[in-house]
């Protein structure tokens, strides 16, 4: 399957970010690419519509115009994890749903990137979290981690419960959420750079549109359609 899971070490460590760039990379190569982001939480509404910042920003970079509701099935209002924001809306999150939009976005596309929300066990409901998705969606996985002081543990943990739930790693991307990085948030990263057990594919640094070295956009996505 040409697809990949994009997951990280927390919400707001730049898998949105990874995934606009890569999106842009596949786009540029000649694919079609197509984007899901299943659950989007504290999504705002105008005017009777309910947005989804994140999935629209990924639609936007891929060329994607499938309508928002294949792209984003599940738009939640509340700022939450997805099970208790469908909660907050008297809904459960149905994976079969899910699946088919996965399926549909996968029939018309060479590249699917599919966006988790948060973390590998956010919940979408009881039954479900995003570890069990990308199970079922059977898809590998690329974490990204943000260049802090704490993601080595982060990261870490996140390769160990991968690992734990028979999912493949395709590897890690280190997004530079912030222009500067202190002399602690440099030791944990190269700490994390020297002992990772999986390929380092690429970094992001702040405010960049490519991945830079060892791997760039367009290795990765070569990595992606061999599995
Ligand atoms: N490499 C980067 N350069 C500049 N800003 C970044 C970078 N990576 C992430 N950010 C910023 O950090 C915030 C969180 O990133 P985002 O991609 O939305 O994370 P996630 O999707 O994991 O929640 C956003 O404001 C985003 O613009
Ligand atoms: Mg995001």
């Amino acid at each position: 399957m040409n697809g990949v899971f994009i997951t990280g070490t927390d919400t707001g460590c730049g898998k949105t970010t990874v995934g606009r760039v890569l999106a842009a990379a596949a786009r540029t190569q000649g694919l079609v690419v197509r984007v899901l982001k299943p659950v989007e939480t504290g999504c705002p509404e105008h005017a009777g519509r309910r947005g989804a910042p994140d999935a629209e920003a990924l639609a936007r970079a891929a060329g994607d115009d499938a309508p928002l509701d294949a792209i984003c099935p599940y738009r939640l209002r509340l700022a939450a994890s997805p099970a208790v924001a469908a909660r907050a809306e008297g809904l459960r999150i149905d994976a079969g749903i899910i699946t088919k939009a996965f399926e549909q976005a996968a029939a018309r596309a060479d590249l699917v990137l599919v966006e988790g929300a948060g973390g590998l066990r956010v919940r979408l409901n009881q039954d479900l979290d995003m570890a069990g998705l990308a199970a079922r969606l059977e898809l590998p996985l690329l974490v990204v981690a943000r260049a802090a002081l704490g993601t080595y543990n982060h990261t870490q943990l996140t390769l160990e419960a991968a690992a734990a739930r028979g999912l493949r790693t395709l590897g890690v991307v280190v997004s530079h959420t912030a222009p500067e990085l202190s002399a602690a948030d440099r030791s944990n990263l190269e700490g994390l750079l020297g002992d990772l057990p999986v390929p380092l594919l690429g970094e992001l640094e702040y405010g960049a549109r490519d991945l830079s070295p060892p791997v760039d956009a367009r290795a990765l996505l070569r990595a992606i359609a061999q599995t």
